[in-house]
């Protein structure tokens, strides 16, 4: 109750201010720097405003990779925007080679001439961008009319974010999302000042990107039969002689396409490529890399306990890995490459010859250590190619690999684990930000995988555990969101889960923790939600459980 009345309260007095501020329709006031989401570093305000006219110039200074992508972001934006051809502009944009100036961050300063965008990196400058487009018009989302009469109020922001790794997941085997999606899904991220993009390519639902050596794998593997009417847990399995109708892939022009739309919008583009579990689809057309060498249609729904493996005893699973990871490597620049290890269930391990020679072999004391064993090995090969590993948090059973960054999913146990041991750390725990959970009221929201995840515990999530010593808090490289999507069949429900949990997740990893205030929070993603309409972004209204209680 007391939260409540004290949201309306504040609500009241922001939109009181706005509408004293606004001396005209189509004026922005000082309000609009109170309002943008990530909550920038520092904001000061001045005296004086900027005006825009019907045309407005810009130029942009120092050295950047892709001059015209800005010049073009920035235009889709100002209408009437024309570059300068005199010294001086109405918005002028500048990295610089040498600064003091953040990683990521950009100063971003108004006054009555002009805008001034300074960054010392393409990453800062693209953000104070992003600030930029929080103080025009929403109408500028979707249509090129003139602005001209908006004003910005004269101010000084500092910005930068305070973690280097601010994800967002999508799995796209257990429904399969088109390129023109999967762009989308990276605006929203870039709108958020996120910037990695963990792409969940391979499951047992299907296999999603194409390999030029195993053609099968998208021929065969990344397609199952069409289930789409019945409930995930109820899946029927395969009748004889039906077709796989549902699925897809993307080629590795696609995915060249996908990872340069994302650079210039600043993200990184992690793949994942699951072992040795969560890899049954693989035995639709390779049924020999498993332990039971059983062939196996790719299944609609999911199944459990899930004990189809990838057999760590057959040396030539590690060639078709390795085939693969050398394509992968290949078609994508990160530094890392994510190699699951999650939920591996060790049954067939247990009695399978080979494995078990294995185990004897290499003198390992169990199955788990036979799995450390099996990343480790992967680690290795991932390693002679100039990458690192990140994998699930099951990683940590029977030894972790000695360069591997952990995903903690399983609440923050395992990132403890692997930050006290001197690793690094990516926070993703399914107690807070696993966005296929509810985020209200289960009897009126769409069916979700299970889980209790409001906004508002999104909101509340702190990345850096209670348990780390200050110098192991340099191990958390941030945090992500991931998007299973078991319940998840269209891209209307994608974003529905994701926005705006986003939001609220892009302010917990970019703002200050002492900045973060909830009822606060609430009031700026009312300005803010209407952006997302106009975007044509579906989300989740704010209010919409009292609406349904009321
Ligand atoms: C996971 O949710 N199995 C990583
Ligand atoms: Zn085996």
């Amino acid at each position: 109750m007391i939260h409540h009345s004290l949201r309306v309260l504040t609500l009241f007095v922001v939109m009181t201010i706005t509408q004293m501020c606004s001396s005209t329709q189509n004026t922005t006031t000082e309000s609009s720097f109170m309002n943008i989401i990530p909550k920038p570093q520092s904001v000061e305000i001045l005296t004086g405003a900027f005006v825009f006219d019907t045309e407005n110039t810009f130029s942009i200074q120092g050295a950047l990779s892709n001059q015209i992508f800005f010049e073009e972001f920035l235009g889709s934006l100002i209408p009437g925007l024309i570059r300068s051809t005199t010294g001086s502009a109405d918005i002028k944009l500048q990295v610089l080679q040498e600064t003091d100036l953040p990683v990521e961050g950009y100063s971003l300063q108004v006054t009555p001439a002009g805008i001034q965008i300074i960054a010392g990196d393409e990453s800062g400058l693209f953000y104070g961008i992003q600030t930029l487009r929080q103080l025009l018009p929403d109408s500028v989302e979707k249509q090129n009319i003139s602005i001209r009469g908006h004003s910005i109020q004269s101010a000084v922001i500092q910005d930068y974010p305070r973690f280097g790794w601010r994800g967002m997941h999508l799995d796209v085997s257990r429904h399969f999302f088109q390129v023109d999606f999967v762009k989308r899904y990276i605006d929203m991220i870039a709108f958020h000042k996120m910037n990695v993009f963990h792409w969940h390519l391979t499951d047992d639902n299907g296999w999603r990107l194409e390999i030029k050596q195993y053609p099968k794998l998208t021929e065969i593997c990344a397609w199952r039969v069409d289930r789409e009417d019945q409930d995930w847990r109820k899946w029927s399995p395969i009748k004889p002689g039906e077709q796989s109708t549902y699925g897809g892939f993307y080629t590795q022009e696609e995915v060249r396409e996908i990872i340069a739309y994302a650079a210039e919008r600043q993200i990184t583009v992690i793949p994942e490529i699951e072992m040795p579990g969560h890899s049954s689809e693989i035995f639709a057309a390779y049924p020999g890399l498993s332990c039971k060498g059983d062939l196996l249609p790719v299944r609609p729904g999911s199944y459990w306990p899930n004990e189809d493996i990838l057999c760590a005893g057959n040396d030539s699973v590690f060639t078709f890995l390795e085939n693969i990871i050398d394509e992968v490597v290949e078609l994508f620049p990160a530094e890392y490459i994510h190699i699951g290890g999650d939920e591996a269930a060790k049954k067939h391990w247990k009695t399978c010859p080979k494995c078990q020679a294995r185990i004897k072999a290499e003198h390992l004391a169990d199955e788990h250590e036979l799995q450390s064993w099996f990343i480790q090995k992967m680690e290795r090969y991932i390693q002679s190619k100039g990458k690192r590993i990140i994998g699930w948090d099951e990683i940590l059973e029977g030894g972790l690999a000695a360069d591997a960054t952990v995903m903690s999913w399983r609440g923050e146990a395992g990132g403890v684990a692997a930050a006290q041991a001197g690793h690094n750390v990516i926070m993703t725990p399914s107690s807070h930000v696993y966005f296929d959970h509810y985020q209200g009221n289960p009897e009126t929201e769409p069916q979700a995988i299970g889980g209790d995840s409001p906004i508002q515990k999104v909101y509340s999530y702190e990345p850096i555990p209670a348990e780390l010593a200050a110098n192991e808090h340099k191990y958390v490289l941030g945090a992500q969101a991931n998007l299973w999507t078991e319940f998840v069949k269209t891209t209307d429900h994608a974003e529905y889960m994701v926005l705006p949990r986003m939001t609220a997740l892009s302010e917990v990893l970019w703002s200050a923790p002492e900045q973060r205030d909830w009822v606060d929070f609430q009031a700026r993603l009312q300005y803010l939600l209407p952006r997302f309409k106009a975007l044509e972004w579906n989300y989740r209204d704010l209010d919409q459980d009292e609406a349904s209680s009321e």
